[in-house]
């Protein structure tokens, strides 16, 4: 029998020894040492079968035994826990030799870019920002700009109706109408927004693009003031030898009217085979003028104390001229590669 025991603890030791997972470790205790099953508590129950003068000696040895196998069982179980420690120690402690994770950073749209750059010109001249709907009423987009029934910018083809006498404001020029009747003059503001046209998309249209509108009121302003004004902001914007030329036009809601041009920023007028200026050496930069006595009246303003000079811009427009864009879309396209390449 003690020869049993010697053999079967070299099978403990040697099982105990092959313990790698949760699942040998169980089945170690089911072998050895589950009560019902294991080897060991069996052999208790041998006891009473054996000569009464050995079964001491018998009894003590698969004590022993049994504590053995009970502490390697204890050693592989830390074995174990210390193994599963380990492995997630590996996986939290950053190795200092793999790349860095790089979160990329966004940036500033190009339309808002120049839109923020022009803010920025008018604020240093004293000027406030202004905002106003997109969705306008029908009367402040035409009617009291001075826009007659039978304009052809009136027609459903020309604009987005929404009924009920909305539609999507085709100019930024009816919140001239609405900071008219909200502040008194001096009055010197820029409103920077969507407008909209139904127009179709192609190199130089999109339904939706964004203007800038500049409106001053008040007593004995004259057009030396839109021009100087003008002039001031455009070599801001695109240098100091920039050349601006003023055009006649006509706009109902100003009179008299012009519209503006800048020398070509590309050739300066320069290469008759210039891609932006045709070969022209100006470029159509914006529409301005004084404002007509009845938008004035539709402001609540009295023209015979006070006069005015309104402008609007295409802020997609002057991004294109500035960054040598040639088709209108890119700006709206969301694609990464165009958007990195103006940061
Ligand atoms: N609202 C005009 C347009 O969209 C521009 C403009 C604004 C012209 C103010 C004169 C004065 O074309």
């Amino acid at each position: 029998m003690p020869d049993d025991i010697d053999e079967l603890q070299r099978k403990v030791e040697e099982a105990a020894a092959k313990i790698e997972t949760p699942q040998d470790l169980q089945r170690f205790k089911e072998e050895f040492l589950s009560r019902k099953r294991g080897i060991i508590p069996g052999l208790f129950k041998k006891i009473p079968t054996l000569p009464p003068q050995e079964r001491s000696s018998f009894g003590k040895r698969i004590n022993e035994l049994r504590e053995l196998a009970e502490s390697l069982f204890k050693k592989a179980e830390e074995r174990l826990k210390g193994n599963l420690w380990r492995e997630r120690l590996r996986k939290a402690i950053p190795d200092p030799t793999l790349p860095g994770y790089f979160k990329p950073l966004g940036s500033v749209h190009p339309i808002s870019e120049v839109s923020h750059t022009i803010e920025e010109i008018f604020l240093r001249m004293g000027y406030d920002i202004e905002d106003g709907p997109e969705v306008e009423m029908e009367y402040f987009n035409f009617d009291a700009l001075n826009i007659p029934p039978h304009h052809p910018a009136r027609q459903e083809q020309d604009t987005f109706f929404v009924g009920g006498g909305y539609l999507l404001r085709t100019h930024t020029s009816p919140v001239q109408i609405r900071a008219m009747r909200k502040r008194k003059p001096p009055i010197r503001i820029i409103v920077p927004g969507r407008v909209y046209r139904r127009d179709e998309a192609d190199p130089t249209h999109t339904p939706m693009f964004y203007q800038i509108e500049g409106l001053v009121v008040d007593r004995g302003i004259s057009f030396a003031h839109l021009k100087a004004t003008l002039e001031t902001f455009l070599k801001a914007l695109f240098g100091e030898e920039t050349g601006v030329r003023f055009r006649p036009s006509y706009f109902p809601f100003t009179e008299p009217s012009a519209e503006v041009d800048i020398s070509c920023p590309v050739c300066g007028g320069k290469d008759p085979n210039c891609s932006v200026c045709g070969g022209a050496g100006w470029i159509e930069i914006l529409g301005a003028g004084m404002v007509h006595p009845e938008v004035l009246r539709a402001g609540g303003i009295d023209p015979e104390e006070y006069s005015g000079f309104a402008f609007g811009l295409g802020v997609d427009r002057i991004s294109m001229l500035k960054r040598g864009l040639t088709d209108i879309r890119n700006h709206y396209w969301n694609r990464m590669d165009f958007l990195e390449q103006m940061k």
